[in-house]
């Protein structure tokens, strides 16, 4: 998540926030400096004896970087070809380099943009972009500190060079499916995953992000996930979760793609609700956006200044056992439960109230 994305214009800022759902990094300015020749430079520090940490450890919304974490992470800095400092894990950087350099025989140039981040980086960056774009965008943009897989040092957000020019705004990023896959088939060989699945939101809590990898140091595990498609939380869990099914209706109002957006906001939402198994998300009907719900959620979300409301059900399994938020009686079955969107202006979706 760069910095430099603070200086996106406005107007960028509602398609950045659209293609990142609520877990990508704002936009950043795209560079076209060193591209596709420059080497990353020589790792030039080391940081913490390690003892060992665990490279299979979840961190996400529901869970901490682990206690000790970064008295047992072991670092290397390097500068990026836009002459950003990056800070990786040690074995995670070796293994970087593995993959940039196997991708560099295909024609594909990659650089990192944002490895390592300690709670006090990622806390400025919540600083930064609550100042910047408000409190919604930067919780649906920005990981709460502390609980950024970032602060792992093992998540690295990379960025494209094409054409000897580096590619880093989103939503430029966004534009190269074809590179993404090839980028994607190559890295569980070097012990790598992709860490935030399209349409996978409920259960990761944050949008698509293709440059979003993450190393496991085994390159076993990362087969067998990248293989079976799944996220690293139902590798954990022991279990594939279902299918979600998916009814967007016949909206006159909104396009399917305003409709999927609002729906990713919903299930990044559903991830915290720990134990819970998302099983229907449904469009409730354009009748749900009269001026009478607009001033309703606008009561009830102070200044946002919302324009429109949407309204999504969802059917929804609790947890088996006794798990955060205990609301929920256990091993249930809940249907036709509520979500209502306000829409602003720009066009970006925020859930202001949910329930019966
Ligand atoms: N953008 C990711 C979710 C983070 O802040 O860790
Ligand atoms: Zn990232």
């Amino acid at each position: 998540m760069r910095i430099r994305g603070m200086l996106v214009a406005a107007a960028a800022l509602a398609l950045t926030a659209a293609l990142v759902g609520c877990g990508g990094t704002a936009g950043s300015a795209v560079s076209s400096s060193a591209g596709a020749s420059s080497q990353p430079a020589q790792a030039s520090s080391a940081t913490a004896q390690s003892q060992g940490i665990d490279y299979l450890a979840l961190v996400n919304k529901l869970n901490p970087l682990p206690e000790g974490w970064e008295d047992a992470l072991e670092t290397v800095h390097f500068t990026n070809s836009v002459g950003d400092d990056v800070e990786v894990e040690k074995k995670a950087y070796d293994a970087y380099l593995e993959l940039k350099a196997d991708l560099e025989k295909e024609g594909v140039h990659v650089d990192l943009d944002s490895a390592r981040r300690s709670v006090a980086d990622q806390q400025r960056i919540m600083d930064e972009f609550t100042k910047e774009y408000g409190a919604d965008y930067a919780k649906k943009t920005v990981a709460q500190p502390g609980y950024s897989e970032h602060h792992t040092g093992l998540a690295l957000d990379l960025y494209l060079v094409v054409d000897g020019k580096d590619v880093v705004e989103n939503e430029d990023m966004m534009g190269y499916p074809e590179i993404w896959a090839k980028i994607h088939a190559k890295l569980a060989e070097h012990g790598f995953i992709l860490r935030y699945l399209d349409g996978d939101e409920h259960i990761t809590g944050y949008g698509y992000e293709p440059w979003h990898i993450r190393y496991l140091d085994d390159v076993a595990i990362a087969k067998d996930i990248m293989e079976q498609g799944i996220t690293f939380e139902e590798y954990k869990a022991g279990k594939v979760l279902p299918e979600v099914s998916y009814d967007y209706g016949d909206s006159k109002r909104y396009t399917r793609a305003e409709l999927t957006e609002a729906a990713i906001q919903v299930k990044c939402d559903f991830a915290a609700w720990e134990g819970c198994e998302l099983h229907s998300l449904r469009y409730a009907g354009d009748e749900c956006d009269t001026q009478e719900n607009v001033d309703w959620l606008n009561s009830i979300d102070k200044g946002a200044g919302y324009t429109h409301v949407a309204e999504f059900l969802t059917d929804f399994h609790s947890p088996l056992t006794e798990k955060k938020p205990s609301a929920w009686n256990l091993d249930t079955e809940y249907t036709d439960y509520q979500w209502w969107l306000g829409r602003t202006e720009d066009g970006s979706w925020q859930v202001v109230t949910s329930g019966y």
